[in-house]
């Protein structure tokens, strides 16, 4: 069977990079990623990436967006796109053409604090749990089908505690859902998400061990 070609797209520290690169060279997670991509000229994750020998892109995302991406993700015969930590919202035209080939980590338990600044979020909020979701990107912001999510028991109203453990988090479920993308347990067919061939109602949840 063709292994899968993902693209991974990055704004910052890739740290989620990292793990899926580490994922990918484990064996866990079988596809290859054939470029990393980024807003930021200043991303450290693209060490990460020339690190792992792994083509980078830089690219600006105020002008021809669409043509550069599209062209990228055609000229590499891209089945799978990563946003890792991709702080720019795609085009509609991208979401669009790409549709069901697109997955996205968030910070928070999807449906709740889309957008920016989720563990800020959840302190005002005083919400009691506080997790991860990996969802299909869609036109709409974070509003795609949501695949997986975890979540833990806030103890602890500190941002940098909170953003610690949905990093953990994330670093979990993230790989997990990409081997379900590359291995063919998730997939979109005639407008309808699908895992191991039953309509995703809701996102699985997985159940942390620790
Ligand atoms: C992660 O928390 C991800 O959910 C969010 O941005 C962060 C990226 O972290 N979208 P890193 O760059 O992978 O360390």
């Amino acid at each position: 069977m063709k292994k899968t070609r993902s693209i991974i797209l990055i704004s910052g520290n890739g740290s989620n990079l990292d793990n899926i690169v580490n994922k990918v060279t484990s064996g866990f997670i079988d596809m290859d990623i054939c470029m990393v991509m980024t807003d930021n000229p200043s991303a450290k994750g693209l060490k990460i990436a020339s690190n792992h020998n792994i083509p980078t892109l830089v690219v600006n995302t105020t002008v021809g967006f669409h043509d550069k991406l599209s062209k990228v993700i055609d000229d590499n015969y891209i089945d799978l796109i990563i946003l890792a930590g991709f702080m720019k919202i795609l085009p509609k035209t991208i979401t669009d053409k790409y549709d069901g080939m697109i997955l996205n980590i968030h910070p928070s338990l999807l449906p709740k604090h889309k957008g920016l600044n989720t563990h800020n979020k959840v302190i005002e909020s005083g919400d009691k749990y506080h997790g991860a979701s990996v969802h299909y990107v869609t036109s709409d912001l974070d509003d795609g089908p949501i695949i997986i999510q975890s979540k833990f028991k806030v103890e602890e109203y500190d941002l940098s505690l909170l953003k610690e453990q949905v990093h953990k988090i994330e670093y979990e479920i993230f790989p997990i859902a990409l081997k379900w993308f590359v291995d063919g347990n998730i997939s979109k067919q005639k407008n309808k998400f699908l895992f191991n061939n039953e309509v995703l109602e809701c996102p699985i949840e997985h159940i942390l061990d620790y």
